[in-house]
């Protein structure tokens, strides 16, 4: 007997999608079936190409088609469509999908460093990544990328990103003069960050990365009141008084309707370079543990390295100065964690609802 369409769909519906809590037919994720002696073929499309449940994903299609009888071969395809945080009516980036801010309380817990390397491990996945310095009181994402001297130039009217290892990156720093300083106040700061959204020619994109500077001064609030966020990334090192400016961050966020997608612990464990044990170096309050107290995702920690500082320090993103040390693997998977998350907080306000479903994950704030 023939195999149907409709055979491959049921088998396909016991394959779930441990982010979105669904199976992958009803979720939309299975296209282009094709059926052909025996042989099947199909596309099944994620929601970002960082999905760190691909291959596992993949292989349970294989399985449970296979598994039909009459099946002598499964070829299965994995796309990924990056799905779009809800707009407004004059969204100053309409063609940006999924912006996610990078935000701490305590200064130099090491956002910029998971910015960039978070930017990086997301455009080695294949996903389209920009990366905005915004921070007003030391942008360091130019000297972090080895490009501090370059200078973006416009084109019809609009200034293009300097294109650094497949990342598209922007700078509040290019936007001043040599060695001008500036005292910042409100207004400059909120006017800064739309031109950094709205002059810049960031093209499409999936992900747009924004470094904000330390704790909830006028470039947070400007950025959360200018367009809406997919959701705030929260750095934070082990130490009692970071954790506590960190929940203050957090709670400004949420005042200002800008979901948190999870906390990323940096500093932690320095990683015995003999054994490759992890040694926790400060006694307080965990990353793990703020995320509870938060009730939002723990991402992952970022261990003590010197490589990265010593890379940083040179332009190079310590994940792709090494490649193989334990922080670039941590930072992969961060990476694929938080582009997991904020397809859970996309889906939850579209997609499931267009299934008729609760959301499975509320948001917070
Ligand atoms: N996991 C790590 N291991 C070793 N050094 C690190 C690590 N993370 C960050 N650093 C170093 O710590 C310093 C501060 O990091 P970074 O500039 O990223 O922090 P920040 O939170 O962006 O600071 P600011 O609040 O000033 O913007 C840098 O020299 C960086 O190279
Ligand atoms: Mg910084």
């Amino acid at each position: 007997m023939a195999i149907t369409e409709a055979q491959i769909l049921d088998a396909l519906r016991a394959v779930q999608d441990p982010d979105l809590r669904r199976d992958i037919v009803t979720l939309g994720f299975v296209k282009d079936v094709k059926v052909c002696d025996g042989i099947v073929a199909f596309t099944v499309e994620l929601t970002t190409p960082a999905c760190p449940v691909k291959d596992q994903l993949k292989a349970e299609c294989e399985d449970v088609v296979s598994a039909i009888d009459g099946v002598s071969q499964v070829v299965v395809e994995m796309t990924a469509q990056v799905r779009t945080r809800p707009s407004q009516q004059q969204d100053l980036v309409p063609q940006v999908k999924q912006i996610i801010a990078i935000a701490s309380g305590k200064g130099g817990v090491g956002k910029s460093t998971v910015t960039v390397n978070l930017a990086v491990a997301l455009a080695q996945t294949g996903a389209r990544v920009g990366l905005m310095d915004a921070d007003v009181y030391g942008p360091s994402i130019p000297l972090m990328l080895g490009c501090p001297d370059d200078r973006p130039f416009t084109r019809d009217g609009k200034i293009v990103p300097i294109e650094k290892d497949g990342v598209a990156m922007m700078s509040l720093g290019f936007l001043l003069e040599e060695g001008q300083a500036v005292l910042w106040r409100g207004p400059m700061v909120a006017g800064t960050v739309r031109q950094l959204l709205a002059d810049v020619d960031w093209g499409d994109l999936d992900y747009l990365l924004v470094d904000l500077p330390p704790g909830t001064g006028d470039a947070p609030m400007s950025l959360a009141q200018l367009v809406p966020l997919t959701g705030v990334v929260i750095v934070t090192t082990p130490h009692n008084v970071a954790a506590n400016i960190a929940g203050k961050a957090a709670a400004l966020f949420q005042r200002l309707n800008a979901p948190l997608l999870g906390v990323v612990e940096n500093m932690a464990n320095l990683i015995c370079p003999n054994c490759g044990e992890p040694t926790r170096l400060f006694a307080g309050m965990s990353g793990e543990e703020l995320a509870a107290q938060l009730k939002i995702p723990f991402l992952g920690s970022v261990p003590l390295d010197p490589a990265i500082s010593e890379s940083s320090d040179r332009g190079v993103p310590s994940i792709l100065a090494h490649p193989d040390r334990p922080q670039a693997a941590e930072f992969h998977r961060i990476a694929g964690r938080l582009a997991a998350y904020a397809s859970v907080q996309s889906m939850s306000r579209q997609d499931l609802h267009r299934i008729g479903d609760a959301p499975v994950f509320e948001p917070v704030g």
